[in-house]
């Protein structure tokens, strides 16, 4: 997986890049000299990252917002070229029994991470297609492939991921764009602690129990890095990949396949 040589030189989007998985991204790429822009909606985040490469740059945006996505492509391709990579990374996850669910917590899943994830990527799908290259990965879950418990918004949105990548793919397929999604398990960023937090609160476990619980849904019993999703980023980016499309890679130490 040593793409670097191949992939230097561009332009890449990571949405939510200033935490967890999207910072781990937006470093990986930056380290083989990929220019990247970073977006969120907190300012502090994306400077404090935007801190760690000269090669990133963060541009506050909402992805749930078209204009605020509108305006963000506008700015970051003025300044640094269109995008050839862009990873629709930005998410959410709540967590209710499915009956208690109201109508706005279901909306506001769906609207971070599954039409978030469209609104991300529409606007980079027809220069892609011209320039005949391109690359667009969605960090979907293993919730986008199988069912758990309490979180019915979150797996259902992730599945519409791995449903819009298919498509995607489809539609982009002759054109030298290829469209996948990475799908990891439980992986060690904030979005895990505050779902450690939640079972807690819920449950009256202790934190470890909570920690253990959701650990061994991994055949290998461990978290995720955020390391090793960046990795299997970084590989789709590369030229090696350009006949994988339309692919959603399970990271999980085996939970789904
Ligand atoms: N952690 C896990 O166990 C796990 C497992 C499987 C998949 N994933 C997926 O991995 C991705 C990254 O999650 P993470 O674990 O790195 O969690 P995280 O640290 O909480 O990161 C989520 C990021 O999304 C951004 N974001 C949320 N809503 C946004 C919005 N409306 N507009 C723009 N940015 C928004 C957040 O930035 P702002 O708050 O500043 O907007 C934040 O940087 C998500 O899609 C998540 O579903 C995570």
């Amino acid at each position: 997986m040593t793409a670097a040589p191949a992939i230097s030189g561009k332009h890449a989007l990571v949405t939510g890049g200033g935490s967890g998985v999207g910072r781990a991204i937006a470093l990986a790429l930056a380290g083989t000299g990929i220019d990247v822009t970073v977006c969120g909606r907190r300012d502090a985040e994306l400077a404090k990252v935007a801190g760690e490469s000269d090669r990133i740059f963060g541009i506050a945006a909402d992805v749930t917002n078209e204009v605020s996505m509108a305006s963000l492509y506008q700015r970051a391709e003025s300044e640094r070229g269109p995008f050839d990579i862009v990873i629709a990374n930005a998410g959410m996850a709540g967590s209710t029994p499915a009956h208690k669910t109201t109508l706005a917590d279901w909306q506001k899943t769906l609207d971070v991470n599954l039409t978030g994830a469209f609104l991300t990527v529409k606007p980079a799908l027809a220069g892609m297609a011209a320039r005949k290259t391109g690359r667009i990965i969605f960090i979907a879950s293993t919730a986008g492939l199988k069912g758990y418990a309490y979180v019915a918004p979150y797996v259902a949105a992730k599945h519409g991921v791995v449903g819009l990548m298919r498509a995607l793919a489809a539609e982009t397929a002759k054109s030298g764009v290829t469209v996948n999604a990475v799908c990891p398990g439980f992986v060690e960023t904030d979005m895990l602690e505050e779902s450690i937090q939640r079972i807690v609160e819920k449950t009256g476990r202790s934190a470890g129990e909570a920690r253990a619980s959701l650990a061994s849904t991994n055949p290998q019993g461990r978290f995720i890095q955020p390391q090793e999703v960046a990795a299997a980023v970084l590989w789709l980016c590369g030229e090696a990949a350009s006949s994988i499309t339309g692919q959603a890679i399970s990271i999980s130490g085996g939970e789904t396949w």
